[in-house]
């Protein structure tokens, strides 16, 4: 893998978290040149996605699919190939050790970084206790945390409040990315624990996962604006710190 370097524009992932490919064409098409890297989830990736982000790629911008894969080594490690030639920049993986493994596997020499979620959000304690697990979700997170560094994987999702912990645990090589962003004064929506997108950059995110503060915005391309604006605040607050 090249060393990791971005912009505060490449560091904002805009989620098209719609339901069909034309009206994220208007997204990105609202968008224009203040976006340049996309979140295509299941729901959009079912319905026509790959096509986008082939469309996506083509014209220069990046990709994130997040499509949580999990399911046997082998089934995981073709997936992630054919996912690779693609050319997507980011893929999501279950956090669980077989499947790291192989979907690194898969990757091979393709530049698509894997990314693991290490625990569900929406998981508690009791949530793991429920599904026979032994741990809580703190511990299960770190340690699913360095199994994925052990397995080759390039990066962690996370919620901002764990940024800071992950990268004291994981080391700066590992990429952070981040949704539950609110940019200051924005509606929280469904997400519960956020920070702003200044705070997480300035805690060690490296990139920020934005929806609604942005597709649902009036005037979606000045949120967009002003959320790179945020980033490069939390940069620059970075630099001075370290
Ligand atoms: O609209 P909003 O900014 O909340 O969107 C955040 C995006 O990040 C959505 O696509 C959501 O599915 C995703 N996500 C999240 N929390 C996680 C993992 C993914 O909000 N723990």
């Amino acid at each position: 893998m090249p060393p990791h370097c971005a912009n505060a524009k490449e560091r904002l992932i805009v989620a098209l978290d719609v339901a069909d490919v034309a009206q994220a064409r208007a997204i990105v098409a609202r968008l224009g040149e203040a976006v340049c890297f996309y979140k295509i989830g299941y729901r959009l990736g079912f319905a026509g996605g790959l096509d986008l982000a082939r469309d996506l790629l083509d014209a220069g911008g990046r990709v994130f699919l997040d499509f949580k894969l999990h399911d046997i080594g082998n089934t995981v490690k073709d997936g992630v190939a054919g996912l690779a030639r693609l050319g997507a920049d980011f893929l999501t993986v279950h956090g669980f050790p077989q499947t790291m493994k192989a979907a690194v596997e898969g990757r091979g020499l393709a530049p698509t970084r894997i990314l693991a979620v290490t625990v569900m959000t929406s998981y508690d304690d009791a949530d793991l206790e429920e599904a026979g697990y032994g741990y809580d979700v703190a511990d299960l997170v770190r340690r699913r945390a360095l199994q994925a560094r052990a397995a080759g994987c390039d990066g962690l999702i996370t919620s901002p409040q764990e940024v800071a912990a992950l990268r004291a645990l994981v080391g700066p090589d590992m990429l952070l990315v981040t949704p539950g962003i609110r940019p200051a004064g924005a509606d929280k929506g469904d997400q519960k624990r956020v920070m702003t997108p200044a705070e997480a950059i300035a805690a060690g995110a490296d990139y920020l996962v934005v929806g609604r503060p942005v597709i649902g915005a009036d005037d979606p391309r000045g949120a967009a604006r002003a959320i790179v604006g945020e980033i490069e605040q939390g940069l620059a607050l970075r630099a001075r710190s370290g």
